[in-house]
Formats: structure tokens, C-alpha cells, sequence
């Protein structure tokens, strides 16, 4: 077909039970910083969140050395200077890149059949697929695309550039995905992992898209937590209010 594929991941973050893997989150930091942070901003992500509990986790020191790779303007001083926990990831808009804080919930990953959403409703919404499926997503331009087409061919990228060529007479696209402005950042074997984990491409893709979920929404497991407490609490509740109904109406039957 010609419908750009996301592949359907495994996280260790799906599901009620689900939670962040801190090692993963390490490593998809470890990715942003060396390879993604030369294009991309994530200005809504402050240091300090590195240190969490349920995501990163990085020792307090640990936090403090990594802001101070980052020059940041002094808001009271206007002065630049190394950036401290309180900061927030620098923006970054040199290369036209979107800023990164927000991407994994602000693209869908499923939708179908015939974008009823369904798959939604199923898979989730699949922002975090849909990141490890782009990264992926780079083939061979193919043969219909005349020489010097603007950009790089993503065969799961939807919104670039598509050339005429690549279309039938009834202008459907032969080719699924389109032309993205960004040259493949990943190829495998990108970064060196402290732990000897795989840095495979599949396995890349995977770890930075989970890292970008988390600093999209870092207070996930919270979030879950709370609901599970709720839905505990209102079962035992209604338990225990149909026993004291039928306690109460006992005499009058
Ligand atoms: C767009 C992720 C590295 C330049 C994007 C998008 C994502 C992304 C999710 C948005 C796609 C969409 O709109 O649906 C990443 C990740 C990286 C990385 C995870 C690191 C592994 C880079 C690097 C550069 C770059 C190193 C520059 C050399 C761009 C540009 C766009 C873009 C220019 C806009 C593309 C367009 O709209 O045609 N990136 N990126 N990215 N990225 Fe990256």
C-alpha cells in the first residue's frame, strides 16, 4: 500500500502497569544530547526533571554537570552562563527543527482503518511508534523521484514534499511517505553505551523515542498510579455500599 506504516513497538510505558525503563531513559538522553540537540530544541524540559525518580533518575551531581554543558541568558541579569537544574533545555531553531518537548504527544501514530482512529483505541496513540518508526524510516529514493528532489525520502513522513513524478494519473501517491527536510540522523552504532547495551538502529530508535515520551510526559507513572488508587477505591466502595444497601433493606423484604 501507500500508507506510511508505524510500527507497532513494544514500551515498557504501555498499559495500566506499564512504567519508564530508567536505563532506557538514560540511554535515549544519552542519544538527544549527542546526535538529536544539534538540530533540536526541548525548551519546555527542565534540567532538574533528569533527576526523577520515575524517569532518569540521575544523581543530583550528575544533573548539576549536565546543565552546565548548556549556556542559558540569565533572565534577571541578561548576561549568558551555565546553565543550573532550575533551567530549562535551551531552545534551538537554527536548523528549522521543531523543538522536541511536546512531539511525542503532539503526533499520532495510528489511526485506521480509513482513519477512524480505531487502532487508537486499540495500540494508544502511538506518538513514541510514530518517532522510532520515522528514524527508521529512511530507504533509497525511490526511482520516480527526478534527480535533485528537495530533501530526504521517509517512507513514514507524511507531510513533506512529493514530487509529480511519483504520482498516477489519478494523482495517488505510488510510493508511501514523502520527502522530510531532516537528513537521517540515525544509522546504527551512533552513540556508545556506558553499559555495552545494543546501539543497533532498531534498538536507537526505540530508546530515544522512549526518552521523548518521558519528556513529554514525565509525570506518567504518577498519573497511572493515581488512577489505579481510584479505581481501587471506588471498587471497594461500591462493595461496600451494596452491602450496607442490602444491610439496610434487609427488614423489609
Ligand atoms: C523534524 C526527531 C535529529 C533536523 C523532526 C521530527 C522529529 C525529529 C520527531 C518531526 C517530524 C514530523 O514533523 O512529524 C529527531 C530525533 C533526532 C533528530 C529523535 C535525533 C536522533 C536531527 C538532526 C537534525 C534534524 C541532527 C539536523 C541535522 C530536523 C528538521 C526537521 C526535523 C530540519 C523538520 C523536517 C521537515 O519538516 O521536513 N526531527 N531529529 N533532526 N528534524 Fe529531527
Amino acid at each position: 500500500g501507500t500508507t506510511a506504516h508505524v510500527e507497532d513497538f513494544q514500551f515498557s510505558f504501555e498499559g495500566p502497569f506499564g512504567s519508564y525503563d530508567q536505563n532506557q531513559l538514560q540511554r535515549g538522553l544519552k542519544i538527544f544530547t549527542e546526535v538529536c540537540s544539534a538540530c533540536h530544541g526541548m525548551k519546555y524540559l527542565p534540567f532538574r526533571s533528569l533527576g526523577d525518580e520515575t524517569g532518569p533518575g540521575l544523581p543530583e551531581d550528575q544533573v548539576r554537570a549536565y546543565a552546565a554543558n548548556f549556556e542559558v541568558t540569565d533572565a534577571v541579569t541578561g548576561e549568558d552562563r551555565p546553565a543550573t537544574p532550575a533551567d530549562k533545555f535551551p531552545a534551538n531553531t537554527g536548523a528549522g527543527a521543531p523543538d522536541l518537548s511536546l512531539m511525542a504527544k503532539g503526533r499520532a501514530g495510528f489511526h485506521g482503518p480509513i482513519g477512524l482512529g480505531i487502532n487508537q483505541i486499540v495500540k494508544g496513540m502511538g506518538g513514541p511508534e510514530y518517532i522510532a518508526s520515522l528514524l527508521s524510516g529512511y530507504h533509497e529514493t525511490p526511482e520516480c523521484a527526478p534527480e535533485g528532489f528537495p530533501g530526504y525520502y521517509n517512507a513514514v513522513f507524511a507531510a513533506g514534499g512529493f514530487p509529480e513524478e511519483c504520482k498516477d494519473e489519478h494523482g495517488n501517491h505510488t510510493v508511501p511517505g514523502s520527502w522530510i527536510g531532516m537528513t537521517p540522523p540515525l544509522s546504527g552504532e551512533d552513540v556508545e553505551f556506558d553499559d555495552g547495551h545494543s546501539n543497533e538502529l532498531h534498538h536507537e530508535v526505540q530508546d530515544v523515542a522512549a526518552f521523548l515520551m518521558w519528556a513529554a510526559e514525565p509525570k506518567m507513572m504518577q498519573r497511572k498510579t493515581a488512577g489505579l488508587t481510584g479505581v481501587i477505591f471506588l471498587t471497594v466502595l461500591a462493595v461496600l455500599l451494596y452491602l450496607t444497601n442490602k444491610r439496610i433493606w434487609a427488614p423489609v423484604k
